[in-house]
């Protein structure tokens, strides 16, 4: 249908910005008024990232910095999160690395702390992970209590350290969970269960907090990071056939959903869950 065609037969035409005003709507130039795409949206803002130093997080705190964050990365491993920060601050950004385990209270404290002489934090980005692939008989309880301390109670101390300044300003959370949150792989009953869990904990942060704060979820599928190093390449391969878009997502890929939900221009977004993994979710590999 043409555009001409389709503005008489449709007032509203979605094509064509100024059929949505009405004469009265005060906010009506506002709403039409192009968005500066190009702007930073973090400038003057501070954000924790965990999970930092390799792969979803490290492109995370990257792409955060890039855009104008004071960024504080969290993690385990000391060496490569310093290598991330410091790469992030040759780049003209601000950086410092904390080596924490984000399972740890005392340790939030020092991320909070470091994070608080940047100034008050907006963005938590929670994000690091742990797994061990065994089925749930042969899972020792120790190893089941450790996969959700690091993926789902590390998320919870994390808001708690931070929620103060977190309400005060306006700010945002993002949950890294998992399409494996909905969808079962053989030997990871507590990797899954912590993800799915992280789904409820997403909706209720977001119903205890709101307005003040939103706080949002991405589900990555197949991105290419270290996670994939102990995989054998026939299952890569057949993860990369059971996407729609026939490859892997880069940590780029997923780090631009995380700061889209994390940027005011989501600020009616809260209690949502994002997926980003090539259209996996949606592929029916068998007829
Ligand atoms: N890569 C994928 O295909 C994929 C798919 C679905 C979900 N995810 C999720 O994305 C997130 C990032 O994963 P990734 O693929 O970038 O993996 P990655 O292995 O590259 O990064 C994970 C980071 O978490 C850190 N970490 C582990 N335990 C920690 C602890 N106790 N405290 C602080 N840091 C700790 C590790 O040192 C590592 O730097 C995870 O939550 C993961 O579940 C990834």
């Amino acid at each position: 249908m043409s555009r001409a065609r389709r503005a008489i037969d449709d007032p509203a035409d979605p094509a064509d910005p100024t059929s949505l005003q009405s004469p009265e709507d005060p906010h009506a130039e506002e709403q039409t008024r192009p968005m500066n795409v190009t702007a930073p949206r973090f400038t003057g803002q501070v954000a924790v990232v965990t999970g930092a130093a390799s792969g979803i997080g490290a492109a995370t705190a990257r792409r955060l910095a890039a855009e104008g964050a004071s960024v504080v990365l969290a993690d385990i491993a000391a060496g490569p999160g310093e290598a991330v920060a410091a790469g992030i601050r040759e780049q003209g950004g601000a950086a410092a690395f904390v080596t924490a385990d984000v399972s740890s209270p005392p340790d939030w404290e020092r991320i909070a702390d470091r994070a608080r002489a940047y100034g008050a934090v907006g963005v938590l980005v929670s994000n690091a992970y742990t797994v061990e692939v065994l089925p749930a008989h042969a899972m020792t309880l120790a190893s089941w209590e450790r996969q959700l301390a690091v993926n789902l109670t590390g998320a919870f101390l994390g808001v708690k350290a931070l929620l103060p300044d977190l309400r005060e300003h306006g700010g945002a959370v993002v949950l890294t969970s998992s399409v494996h949150a909905h969808k079962g792989i053989p030997g990871h009953p507590a990797y899954a269960a912590s993800k799915g869990a992280l789904l409820s904990l997403c909706g209720q942060l977001a119903v205890e907090y709101g307005p003040e704060v939103r706080v949002n979820a991405v589900l990555p599928g197949p991105i290419l990071t270290a996670a994939w190093d102990r995989v054998p390449q026939e299952d890569r391969d057949r993860s990369v056939a059971e996407t729609a878009a026939r490859r892997f997502g880069r940590p780029e890929e997923a780090a631009a959903a995380i700061a889209f939900l994390a940027a005011p221009e989501a600020s009616y977004i809260t209690g949502s869950s994002l997926v980003v993994d090539g259209g996996w979710s949606v592929v029916k590999a068998s007829a």
